[in-house]
């Protein structure tokens, strides 16, 4: 595949649905559809892809979404549509391979899924019926009904779809009635309507699907988009950063110089199709096939790994820039891929590379940071987000530079790139985008970050208690040589013993309504894992090894709020967070495949449902 032939496409707005902005709410009607788009570069086939867009507006599907605008203070209300069906009404089937043993969303009445998996035995063959979704807004804090539980999915509105299916996931019928009592919303077959209040910092956001046991799948398929939060005390005025921001009116994007990149990694197949593996792959020298009633998933692998980069939607784009500051909203929006990111002069070059410019960290998930870093490199773990500014106003017009990958072409374990890990094969993972610097139009009025003063943040309270919790691999008894069977958040004992818990284990954290709490996260596996709790934007306290004594603080880009924070092996991570909605919520690990195969837990805050 040829790199840097394309323009890097600018998600447009998300427009809003015909309702407009009644009653001082943004109302949206977005559905998710099929449909083709060239991920690759032309001359190679395009991609069946899945997307979300208006649905009053056929044109308006795109892979990864449209940019949702959203302002602090004006609640915005969406009406999520499952449209995966096809012109005739039938139920599109998955895209990808669905592994029906997994706990996943399991729309035949509850037949197949972790215990016992009989539909997987009696009907061989991969998965055809229709597809649950959910949307979850990552980084919303939000009422629970609205959150994108990924057991409140619902199926297309198809006419096909058989007597016998669960049309629904089991808490979609409350949560329908609490919107209905909160909103006045009503919610029709195949959708639901959630709203969001905005009423927290200015921040990147973003909005993917959630679905149990599938979200690996939705989200590689495609469901993925921006949700960018501006305005309140938490924002800077405009004209300060680099902008403008994307408007509907330029969607090439040519005069904007504030751009958000969705990082992902993907494979595919010759005839363009997207590649997602249908069987364990090879792992620790197994070569497969399934092994028949293992306790290993047969489709199910622990991580996914692909073989090319793709930005906003399409392998290796280029990007033109003036030489003038830009502002990046960086998104790692790969499945299991931990991104650290450099720009430098040759891409080819031996790693770890020179940097050629550095980076301004001005914010991450929870909006600013209390003052800009100055760094060579982003390390960003999948689900996480950087908010950067690049000064190119140095370079020769003329001069090309490239965005660059030093992280694994695996898991990560922490370290540094070439040191103590391979970096990214510097021909394909290890390349991003490239930045082709043109003459400069136009002057740059934007404040240099050294000189930037950020907006003010408030820390948390002290905690009321302290839970300690634990991050866990599960071998398999069969075949221990393969790789894990699954992965598994817990709790973690009087003696410091993990206590591994899966998604239907009943709930044990149940934090008071407004209660501060201090989250330990003991990692007993040998990887980082992201992990992201819900409906809480948090501060991470500090990180010490099993055998450290002294704590270390957080890094200078982790200060601040965040919603997602690298557990590193073989040590506790320690998050502060303020629990003030009531509900029941989840926290999981945000690599997705671990996510999908246990290793995501409920929570709630404050009494049980009543
Ligand atoms: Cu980005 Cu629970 O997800
Ligand atoms: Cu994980």
């Amino acid at each position: 595949i040829k790199k840097y032939r394309v323009p890097l496409v600018i998600p447009p707005v998300m427009p809003q649905s015909a309702r407009g902005s009644a009653d001082g709410i943004d109302h949206y009607s977005i559905g998710v559809r099929q449909f083709r788009q060239q991920v690759l570069p032309p001359g190679l086939p395009a991609t069946t892809v899945w997307g979300y867009g208006c649905t009053e507006d056929p044109g308006t599907f795109h892979y990864p979404a449209s940019t949702l605008e959203a302002r602090v203070g004006r609640p915005v209300q969406v009406r999520w549509k499952n449209e995966l069906v096809d012109r005739s009404g039938r139920h599109l089937p998955h895209l990808l391979p669905v592994d029906p043993t997994l706990h996943w969303a399991n729309p035949p009445g509850g037949s197949g899924g972790r215990d016992g998996h009989p539909m997987f035995r009696s009907t061989p063959g991969p998965y055809t019926g229709p597809v649950p979704l959910v949307t979850h807004l990552h980084g919303g804090r939000n009422t629970e009904e609205s959150d994108g539980y990924p057991e409140a999915w619902y199926l297309p509105d198809a006419v096909d779809i058989s007597p016998g299916y669960a049309r629904v996931g089991s808490f979609y019928d409350l949560y329908k009635q609490k919107a209905q009592a909160a909103y006045d919303v009503a919610w029709g077959p195949g959708e639901a309507v959630f709203q969001y209040a905005n009423e927290e910092r200015a921040a990147t956001l973003w909005f993917h699907d959630h679905a149990l046991g599938v979200t690996r799948l939705n989200v590689y398929a495609g469901l993925a988009g921006f949700y960018l939060l501006r305005g309140g005390p938490a924002d800077l005025p405009e004209g300060v950063l680099p902008g403008p921001a994307p408007r509907t009116e330029d969607p090439s994007g040519r005069s904007c110089h504030e751009i958000p990149l969705v990082i992902q990694d993907r494979s595919f197949h010759a005839d363009g199709s997207l590649l997602y593996p249908s069987a364990r792959a090879a792992f620790d020298g197994f070569k497969g096939p399934y092994v028949p009633d293992s306790d290993i998933p047969p489709i199910w692998n622990p991580e996914f790994f692909g073989d090319t980069i793709v930005v906003n939607g399409r392998t290796w784009p280029v990007l033109d820039v003036e030489p003038r500051r830009y502002r990046l909203r960086v998104l790692n929006g790969c499945n299991s891929r931990f991104l650290i990111l450099k720009v430098v002069a040759n891409p080819a070059a031996r790693r770890p590379a020179d940097a050629a410019l550095g980076f301004w960290q001005l914010g991450n998930e929870g909006g600013f940071l209390p003052a800009p870093v100055q760094l060579e490199q982003l390390l960003i773990a999948p689900a996480e987000r950087a908010d950067v500014i690049v000064d190119f106003a140095s370079v020769r017009p003329g001069t090309a530079l490239y965005l660059i990958n030093e992280g694994p072409d695996t898991t990560f374990q922490g370290g540094r790139a070439g040191v103590d890990f391979a970096p990214a094969k510097p021909g394909t993972t290890g390349q991003v985008l490239k930045f082709a610097v043109r003459s400069q139009t136009s002057p740059d009025t934007s404040v240099p970050p050294s000189r930037l003063t950020l907006p003010s943040l408030t820390p948390l309270g002290t905690a009321d208690r302290v839970r300690r919790l634990s991050l866990n691999e599960e071998g398999s008894a069969v075949l221990p040589h393969i790789g894990p069977r699954r992965a598994l958040l817990g709790t973690v004992d009087v003696h410091g013993k993990p206590v591994p818990m899966g998604w239907s284990d009943p709930v044990t954290e149940n934090p008071a309504l407004g209660e501060t709490e201090i989250w330990e996260l003991h990692n007993f596996t040998v990887d980082a894992h992201p992990i992201h709790v819900h409906e809480v934007q948090f501060e991470i306290v500090d990180r010490r090894t099993f055998t450290q004594k002294t704590p270390s603080p957080p890094e200078p880009w982790e200060r601040g709020f965040k919603d997602t924070a690298i557990a590193y092996p073989g040590a506790v991570t320690r998050l502060r967070a303020t629990f003030d909605r009531p509900g029941q919520f989840v926290w999981h690990c945000h690599m997705l495949e671990h996510e999908d195969n246990d290793m995501m837990r409920p929570y709630r805050v404050g009494p049980a449902q009543s």
